[in-house]
């Protein structure tokens, strides 16, 4: 155990008693609910927190790269579901770790399954595989209208090596709300979209055994899961900036903060060590009223009049009145966006009561 003094800035902490408070109110709500929760380790990298976010559901973990499939695998967890479309030149790879784990793979094009298909003969391997639905976001998964997404699922239920289990999909655009009455309606919108296209598919003679949904906004406020077998929200397990302004969660559940040293005091900003590599230059939900780049606090935790207004590699502006600050001294900083600070971060420290009581690299690379 030491002391915050001690760390070297710019530091990532993770409030262990927030973390734990996040963990669990998820694990409890889709227990009562009745859906596997399946977590998405993106936000931290960290087998460590997953095991947190994992208590009371026994779903595996849903991750975003190759590497976070190896560094899992290796730490134990035996179920993984990779949630970026298959980017077929690593079909090998991840063919080779589905021969050490139970691994699902995400598809949306008729290439990629046909190059699966082929690649999973030729290693005489039976994949596990998911369709990835387009629920209005925008970014990935085919869309429900589209009768080629019919043929697609069939594709992939009639391939002998492919293991067809459902579908998947994501309301990213809840990102984009302004309140929690918005959120909710994007949330019902998700469930509507899954549910009503693996209803289609199971007219049609397609078994759908999972129909997998979830961001943080939308688990987080979201009230109609009928239907859906399985959530898979991240961003929770410690909030942030861009989550409190659009209503997903309150300023006091963010469990992640960047401890920073005052590096020049001028009459009209504090200048800090805490540049774009230590906060990312994400400007968070500015439609929703958040400015800068991350709030400002002081080491009790209390807003100081400083806005973050701009960020070089190394460096934070805070725009406003330095007050008592010196050279030397330290903040918090509450960032924008969680996910892209911790994987910013060589070592993650866990903090309980100010002390420092844990440290964690996440894992690195693609
Ligand atoms: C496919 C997919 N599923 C789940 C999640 C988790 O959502 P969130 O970060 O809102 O918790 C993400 C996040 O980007 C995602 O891309």
């Amino acid at each position: 155990m030491s002391s915050l003094d001690s760390l070297p800035t710019p530091a990532a902490l993770i409030d262990l008693d927030r973390l734990e408070a996040n963990c669990a109110w998820m694990s409890r709500r889709f227990s009562e609910l009745g859906v596997a929760l399946r977590p998405h380790v993106k936000t931290h990298k960290i087998p460590a927190i997953a095991r947190l976010q994992v208590l009371g559901h026994d779903a595996g973990v849903t991750v975003s790269t190759l590497a976070e499939a190896r560094a899992f695998t290796e730490a134990g967890f035996d179920d993984l579901c990779w949630a970026l479309p298959l980017p077929p030149a690593r079909a090998d790879e991840a063919l080779d770790l589905a021969g050490q784990v139970s691994l699902c793979l995400l598809v949306d094009h008729p290439r990629t399954a046909g190059l699966l298909e082929q690649a999973a003969a030729q290693a005489g391997r039976k994949v596990r595989v998911r369709l990835e639905l387009d629920c209005g976001y925008g970014r990935t998964g085919v869309r429900a209208s589209d009768p080629g997404s019919l043929a697609l699922a069939r594709q992939l239920r009639d391939s002998p090596n492919l293991d067809f289990e459902g579908l998947l999909t994501h309301a990213g655009q809840a990102y984009g709300a302004r309140d929690i009455g918005q959120i909710g309606q994007i949330a019902a919108l998700e469930t509507r979209a899954a549910v009503g296209f693996s209803q289609a598919l199971r007219a049609s003679g397609i078994e759908v055994r999972v129909v997998s949904t979830g961001s943080t906004p939308t688990c987080r406020r979201g009230r109609d899961f009928q239907g859906v077998t399985e959530v898979r929200p991240g961003n929770y397990a410690l909030f942030d900036l861009h989550q409190a302004a659009i209503g997903s969660c309150e300023v006091d559940e963010i469990a992640l903060e960047v401890l920073a040293s005052v590096i020049g005091v001028y009459e009209d900003r504090v200048v800090l060590d805490a540049g774009a590599l230590a906060l990312s230059k994400d400007a968070g939900a500015s439609h929703a009223g958040l400015r800068g780049y991350g709030m400002v606090l002081d080491l009790q935790r209390r807003e100081l009049p400083l806005e973050l207004v701009s960020l070089s590699q190394e460096h934070g502006i805070a725009q406003g009145d330095p007050g008592d600050l010196q050279p030397g001294d330290r903040v918090r900083i509450l960032p924008n966006h969680s996910c892209l600070v911790t994987a910013l971060h060589p070592v993650v420290w866990g903090v309980r009561e100010g002390r420092v009581v844990e440290s964690w690299s996440p894992v690195r690379g693609w």
